[in-house]
């Protein structure tokens, strides 16, 4: 059935046009058991005044009329709407994998990941339908319409493939933990009906980059899956996740600040003053960078003795986003000097189609280590 052409009117609208969007992405709501979508609000747990920028100390604003300006309303929405399109998106990127789970665990796990990035889209468009009026249902609606598959997602990330199960775990790992930096700089937004939708999603999230953390430590034990190919996929996504922050000199993270609709990932404990609000993105990024540095080292510590370990890319590295788009560094940060092409030798160090051959050979067998219990 095709995605309804008309604009919803109403949120129940908009719940229609969504189950049209599950029938044409191919999940089966029976899957869900009696799991049902709401839109949580957490205001009691939402600081009552602005917390940071031109407005700190105000009380933050509860409806759409309270916002001083037009701008202010316009990046609201657009910060709204590409957090919707991530969640909506990962469904498309993972629904595949559900028949073709390792165990009985991990596709509930992923059954349930993919519930909740629902409940998350379901709670961005609830906020677009209730707040932003005419503006909002369009958005609402093109939220249902873009499609990972088709490449025409809003960002990078997720109109990539996840292939496969090992996709499925370094996406988890580090895309949805990029997710959950995302979530915390939104939960200080001054917009309480937004900062109160953070909470409820944050602790959903914390699965997701659980399963994805624990997955690959798994992998890493059981010791079936190459490193060298495990090092591939990394080498992969996580430039992607370092792109989902965006631009290092960013105008709109600057404005989102000053405004304060959108804080620091560590808002909440960091009380020194912005000393140069462009470089925003850039700061959140190395706080994001450190974390999956010291989540690289946890899985290490399953590496068997004498193997080469893995590695968190430069941040310079396979950049789409940022000062360093096109230029040619090594995926340990080193300007690239070595003989034939650039291209060669990104070859060597992105998956291979070699790669996904040793892939389907390991996943004939026990290719991950059981739950710890
Ligand atoms: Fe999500
Ligand atoms: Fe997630």
């Amino acid at each position: 059935m095709a995605v309804t052409a008309s604009l919803p009117s109403t949120f129940d609208d908009w719940i229609g046009q969504f189950g049209d969007w599950q029938r044409k992405v191919g999940f089966d709501t029976a899957w869900l058991g009696d799991y049902k979508f709401e839109a949580k609000y957490d205001f009691e747990n939402v600081k009552p005044t602005i917390e940071f920028g031109d407005y700190a100390g105000k009380p933050k604003w509860e409806r759409p009329l309270q916002i001083p300006h037009q701008n202010i309303r316009d990046a609201l929405l657009h910060l709204i709407t590409v957090q919707g399109d991530t969640e909506f998106a990962s469904v498309e990127q993972q629904r595949h994998l559900l028949t073709s789970a390792p165990t009985e665990y991990d596709r509930k796990s992923a059954l349930r990941i993919m519930a909740e990035e629902q409940r998350h889209g379901w709670q961005m468009c609830h906020l677009l339908m209730t707040y932003f009026g005419k503006e909002g249902a369009i958005e609402a609606k093109k939220l249902l319409e873009r499609n990972a598959n088709d490449g025409n997602r809003l960002l990078g990330s997720f109109n990539e493939p996840t292939k496969n199960w090992l996709d499925f775990f370094v996406f988890t790992q580090f895309v949805d933990r990029d997710g959950k930096y995302q979530l915390k700089m939104l939960s200080h937004s001054a917009f309480k009906p937004l900062a109160a939708s953070m909470g409820p999603m944050l602790k959903e999230e914390s699965f997701h980059l659980g399963t994805g953390s624990n997955g690959l430590r798994r992998i890493v034990k059981q010791d079936t899956i190459p490193l060298p190919v495990l090092q591939r996929a990394f080498n992969r996504w996580i430039p992607t996740a370092f792109d989902l922050f965006g631009k290092d000199g960013s105008t709109s993270s600057e404005w989102a600040y000053v405004w304060g609709i959108k804080g620091r990932y560590d808002e909440d404990t960091n009380t020194s003053p912005v000393t140069d609000k462009r470089m925003l993105n850039a700061y959140n990024r190395d706080l994001y960078r450190q974390e999956i540095v010291r989540e690289v080292e946890i899985i290490n510590k399953s590496v068997a003795p004498g193997k080469p370990k893995l590695i968190v890319p430069d941040g310079k590295f396979h950049r789409a986003i940022g000062e360093h788009v096109g230029q040619e560094w090594t995926v340990d940060g080193q300007p690239w000097k070595g003989k034939g092409s650039y291209a060669d030798y990104l070859g060597s160090v992105l998956p291979t189609k070699e790669d996904d051959a040793v892939l389907a050979e390991c996943f004939k067998q026990e290719w991950i280590a059981a739950k710890a219990a």
